[in-house]
């Protein structure tokens, strides 16, 4: 048990934010309890973590990244998707059947997870097995919290990044049987990579997968036009890309599924969506870079559609979701501006419940301090911004959005432990 204290800013809904300015939160069992404005007498023996003026806010949440290639962010960013995957993305993964390569890339990649104020991650690793493991038992140790995929590819990659369809079966199978039972935080994904990557055959397999060990599913969705026109030609019997995961059964319903992207999705797509409960990971900055387009937020928030934000590593080339959180906004404002269609634009409020509750809703109780919920809470100290004393808590968070990097981070916790 552990009395926290500080301004506490969170998501109630994606339209309210509440604020508790100055209190006193008791955490317990790793979860948050009850907010008071002085210490109760029952309470006086319990520690108290005094952050005195600094803001506390929930942990973000990065719904989409590709843990390999964060080694080479920054590269191809004048490319477009199919291209900078073959030139760049699927020759930096072929290196990660080394295993001394892989642990020194993704020690670097973690650490710095670590610094950042993002709490849970669901990420993309390989189609190496053993290096799939090796970032699980990093992350771990790190104390983060995420889902983690090796992922599955037999058909469009170059002979380095590729598997037989009964080899990436078996590889999966035997990921899953040795990393079961092996961690308290790191949770497996099933992670076909995208339609273009998995044979019909391979699809098949990955369902049995999915119905004998009843795992969560993550992949990606209607990016790029190059690339909804190839699954059309892949898949001629469906009437649009998502069916060619709904049909074995990959798309939401009672598996918990996350698409990344979802940028062109026609209206039948978007209901299936809704429907199946899938979640989206909105992905602004690698829209950006890849020129895959913007993704139509207010119309999914609108529909009830439930939405996460992703770094997309290194399609996006910033670890930040509080980049994240500014790249929404400002694309919102721009497909407003070019499309001339009304209500597209992102509110303060809207970004800050995808970074948090939108996308923590995954992982369960997770993105805010109502009773209940995971502490999972960055400690940020805003000081170095100039002087705030003018400024509402809202006005000091949208600054906090836009202005602050790893070194404004005071404390982090994850599941009620203090991890930096
Ligand atoms: N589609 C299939 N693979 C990838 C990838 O690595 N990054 C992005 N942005 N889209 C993809
Ligand atoms: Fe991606």
């Amino acid at each position: 048990m552990k009395l926290i204290k500080g301004n506490f800013i969170y998501s109630i809904d994606k339209d309210n934010i509440e604020i508790k300015e100055n209190q006193y939160l008791l955490v317990k069992n790793g979860k948050a309890e009850e907010f008071y404005s002085e210490v109760p007498e029952k309470l006086k023996d319990v520690e108290v973590e005094d952050y005195k003026e600094n803001i506390i806010i929930p942990g973000l949440v990065d719904l989409h990244i590709h843990a390999p290639q964060y080694a080479f962010r920054g590269m191809g960013m004048d490319m477009q998707l199919l291209d900078w995957l073959n030139t760049y993305a699927f020759r930096e993964e072929g290196k990660y059947s080394d295993l001394e390569y892989a642990k020194k890339q993704y020690s670097k990649f973690v650490e710095d997870v670590k610094n950042s104020a993002t709490t849970r991650l669901s990420i993309f690793a390989t189609l190496h097995k053993d290096a799939t493991i090796m970032l699980m038992d990093l992350l771990e140790e790190a104390g983060i919290n995420a889902y983690v995929g090796k992922v599955n590819m037999d058909r469009n990659s170059p002979e380095f990044l590729t598997e037989g369809m009964m080899e990436s079966k078996e590889a999966t199978i035997e990921w899953l049987e040795q990393t079961k039972d092996r961690y308290k935080n790191i949770k497996p994904i099933l992670t076909p990579r995208f339609i273009p990557s998995c044979t019909d055959d391979l699809m098949q397999e990955i369902e049995y997968i999915n119905q004998t060990y009843n795992i969560p599913v993550q992949s990606h969705l209607s990016e790029n036009q190059s690339e909804i026109e190839w699954v059309a030609q892949l898949h001629p019997d469906t009437n649009n890309y998502a069916e060619a995961y709904d049909k074995y059964n990959l798309f939401g319903k009672e598996n918990k599924t996350i698409m990344a992207h979802c940028v062109h999705c026609p209206d039948e797509e978007l209901d299936l969506i809704k429907r199946n409960n899938v979640i989206v990971a909105h992905c602004p900055q690698s829209n950006t870079n890849l020129t895959s387009g913007i993704a139509p937020i207010k119309k999914m928030l609108a529909m009830g559609i439930d939405v996460g934000l992703g770094s997309d590593i290194a399609g996006g080339s910033s670890l930040s979701i509080f980049r994240a959180m500014s790249d929404a906004v400002q694309v919102s404002k721009l497909r407003e501006a070019m499309t001339g269609e009304a209500d597209q634009i992102l509110t303060l409020s809207e970004v800050f419940f995808l970074a948090t509750k939108g996308g923590g809703n995954f992982f369960g109780n997770v993105g805010s301090f109502e009773q209940g919920y995971e502490f999972d809470a960055v400690v940020l100290n805003d000081e170095s911004f100039g002087d705030n004393s003018n400024f509402t808590f809202k006005e000091r968070l949208e600054r906090i959005i836009y202005l602050s990097d790893d070194r404004n981070i005071v404390a982090k916790y994850v599941a009620g432990n203090k991890v930096i």
